[in-house]
């Protein structure tokens, strides 16, 4: 099929975004944009208590207001769910998930405990502001490091096996490293603010315009939450301003525009605001602490990790971040475990390449301080340490081009000349500093399907309720529906975020294009067989006797391999089949591969330039190549790795919620204290595709990009800022009073 060494139209061929002019015409709709007949705006009142309860709540200075329709409260609202399974999504963690308007009790600061819903959104947001709540506050605990402090308790879900003697190894190491990392909570701050746009269509079925990462599991979660048959919820999402992990959960957006519109049986949408936004799921913070020891000429002889993270009190949310370093690097002696604390926060939860941007940091790191140590070059101790097998699972890789990685980002930054000694570079009155990092993620594929639709004039429909947050999902669609089906790209038209369409998982963990893509792909073979089946019924049909494998579809036809004269165009196929159209959906599992270990690697080298007078930073340039199997789109996956790459920026030098510790709520509550990467902070980002062929990953050798661009680069700037001034910041972000001279 698709792939190996066929010659492709598509596949691998940079290919613009075939949403580009949606987007940039504003043609495109999101959710808070959409306007249906009778729309009502709901403005949600937030907690400001970090814990307590409410012992009332009076609306009425609220209800009086000119315009204002109904106030919802959780002494008035719709029936809603009684167990805690009925509010866990597809992607929940262990726990007993947040119910929105549920009861009196207050559990994190900005909880939403009232919804005004008025004839215009100004009068809503007004009105919000007459509701007048009594709290019974309760002694709150949000202090993280305070409760690090007083001890976490194991995380059981990411309990990882020793191997060896860890302790005893590292005791008689004749190199050793022990040190602290931490990083600061970090909110995702996409573009677009969360909105639901919720329309009642009587005969109690319901229809919302979400922003979310999956329409199906938000469908699912809004479905149970109301008591409703699915067949009567649909949830449309189809663009999406960003995400980054923050809609891979329904947002409490979602159940109040919804429980709204079942009250007032009318259209109403609720908008956050963006300091609501900081309500939501946040990356948690962490301390990880590490030891390695080495022998002189680099072998690690003990690699041990722990890692304490935060939650809320009544959900465990963590991802991985200490399992990593058995898929990198050799090493016979390994300790490392997980913790948790919980605080009176909201839930923790996935932000970019959750586990392995943390994890990969604090390693990273500490594997740079290793090699300043023992005197090595930070690259040859990952060379010396190299790992050809997952030393958890004991396999090796279905692929890893990682040397190749390191190869040829080395060469391309200019490696090869750094000077070993920090502070041994300047440019004028600036430090020039040198770093590099590797980067791992797990290559995972979940259970998807996809309908396609050839029908008699050549045009394509491919269809799937997954999402495009803006990694160009709609593109790929497109592209591979075209390549197997033989037709231009603008005969394609790809369908998603839509809970009707055929189900998919939530758009996250870089598995969309393995997951969805394999679905198109098994829809369109199926196409291709009857297709192949309907030409050769044509009298003295030139591709009689031929099988799949011989011939290829191209340009409108299908042509036998060995003869491209031998060919009969789709329109001739489809007219001796009789057939209109052809209908085909399939479902793609993952590939059980059970012999091999699946993840993405990279190499990360980042150039910084200090000015230690005024403790200006500057990430003057950045190396990312990428071992991530076929790539099927170089522009959009550029683009990928690129964000990600200034995600990376932002975690090392800018991003940080700050806890106001008095009123347990996050402070900096806005993008002009929160900071992020601008454009002014963003300078050369280089990306490179290191040709990486898998046979055993799935049909189409995909092994997904996006999250790979930010694990490893905050290290990489992290020991660049090291190489530049000597100073080893171990506490993100690297602000300016940790490098001033
Ligand atoms: Mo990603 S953090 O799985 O959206």
């Amino acid at each position: 099929m698709a792939n190996g060494t066929t010659r492709t139209t598509y596949l691998g061929v940079p290919t613009a975004r075939v949403d580009g002019r949606l987007k940039v015409t504003g043609a495109a709709k999101y959710a808070a944009e959409m306007r249906p007949a009778d729309l009502a705006y709901g403005f949600v009142v937030s907690a400001t208590v970090a814990k307590g309860r409410i012992k009332r709540i009076d609306t009425r200075d609220a209800l009086a207001v000119d315009g204002v329709l109904d106030v919802l409260t959780h002494e008035h609202r719709p029936k809603l769910a009684t167990s805690d399974e009925k509010y866990k999504d597809e992607v929940a963690p262990p726990g007993s998930p947040f119910r929105p308007l549920y009861d009196d009790k207050v559990r994190f600061s900005g909880q939403p405990v009232a919804l005004v819903v008025a004839e215009e959104f100004e009068i809503a947001r007004y009105a919000a502001s007459l509701v007048r709540i009594d709290y019974e506050p309760q002694e709150h605990v949000t202090d993280f490091l305070a409760q690090v402090a007083r001890g976490a308790r194991p995380n059981e879900e990411y309990a990882f096996e020793p191997r060896g003697d860890a302790a005893a190894a590292f005791a008689q190491a004749p190199v050793k490293i022990e040190c602290e990392y931490r990083m600061p909570v970090e909110h995702h701050n996409p573009m677009e603010t969360y909105a639901a746009t919720a329309v009642w269509e009587g005969d109690d079925q319901i229809t919302v315009f979400d922003k979310t990462q999956g329409a199906p599991n938000s469908r699912n979660y809004l479905a149970k939450v109301l008591g409703m048959p699915e067949k009567k919820v649909r949830v449309l999402s189809p663009f999406v301003g960003g995400a980054f992990g923050s809609g891979l959960r329904p947002q409490y957006q979602l159940p109040l525009a919804a429980m709204a519109a079942r009250m007032l049986k009318r259209a109403v949408r609720v908008t956050l605001t963006r300091q609501q936004m900081f309500t939501l799921g946040y990356r948690p913070a962490n301390v990880q602490t590490l030891a390695l020891g080495a022998e002189r000429d680099g072998r690690l002889v003990s690699f041990r990790h722990e890692a304490i993270g935060m939650t809320s009190q009544f959900e465990d949310f963590q991802r991985n971040l200490v399992g990593w370093s058995s898929q990198l690097y050799g090493c016979a002696n390994s300790a490392r475990a997980q913790k948790l604390v919980k605080l009176d926060h909201n839930t923790s939860c996935d932000m970019r390449a959750p586990g392995g941007a943390e994890g990969l940091f604090a390693i990273e790191c500490t594997m740079d301080e290793l090699a300043h140590t023992a005197g090595i070059d930070p690259l040859e101790l990952r060379l010396i340490n190299y790992s050809e097998v997952d030393q958890d699972e004991d396999k090796p890789y279905s692929s890893k081009e990682l040397r190749a990685c390191y190869r040829e980002a080395a060469e391309r930054f200019g490696w090869s000349r750094r000077s070993r000694a920090p502070r041994s570079m300047r440019d004028g009155r600036e430090l020039v500093g040198w770093g590099m990092a590797t980067g791992i993620w797990e290559a995972m594929q979940l259970p998807a399907a996809a309908r396609v639709v050839l029908t008699g004039n050549g045009g394509v429909e491919v269809a799937s309720a997954t999402a495009d947050i803006g990694p160009g999902t709609y593109t790929m669609m497109t592209q591979i529906a075209a390549e197997m089906l033989g037709v231009e790209l603008y005969n394609v038209t790809a369908k998603l975020g839509d809970s009707d369409l055929p189900q998919a998982p939530v758009e996250g963990g870089s598995f969309t294009t393995s997951s969805v893509g394999s679905a198109i792909a098994a829809a369109c073979r199926e196409i291709q067989t009857a297709l192949l089946g309907f030409a050769q019924k044509l009298p003295g049909s030139p591709l009689a006797g031929a099988t799949l494998d011989d011939v290829v579809f191209a340009e409108g036809q299908i042509r036998r391999k060995d003869d491209a004269g031998r060919a009969v165009s789709l329109a001739d196929a489809m007219r001796a089949g009789e057939a209109g159209r052809i209908v085909r959906e399939a479902k793609a599992e993952p590939t059980k591969d059970e012999k091999h270990a699946h993840f993405t690697h990279s190499a990360v080298f980042a150039e910084v330039k200090v000015d230690e007078e005024i403790g200006l930073i500057r990430v003057t340039r950045v190396v990312s190549a990428v071992a991530a199997g076929r790539i099927l789109n170089p522009v959009t996956a550029r683009s990928q790795i690129v964000g990600a790459v200034v995600g990376g920026i932002g975690m090392a030098l800018h991003e940080e919620t700050v806890t106001d510790q008095a009123f347990g709520r996050f402070m900096n509550h806005n993008l002009a204290e929160y900071h992020v990467p601008v454009n002014a902070d963003v300078h050369a980002i280089d990306v490179i595709f290191v040709p990486e062929k898998d046979d055993t990953i799935n049909p189409l050798g995909v092994k997904g990009v996006g999250e790979i661009g930010i694990v490893g680069t905050a290290a990489a700037i992290a020991n660049a800022v090291f190489h530049a001034t000597g100073k080893r910041v171990r506490d993100l972000p690297i602000t300016l009073d940790k490098v001033m001279g």
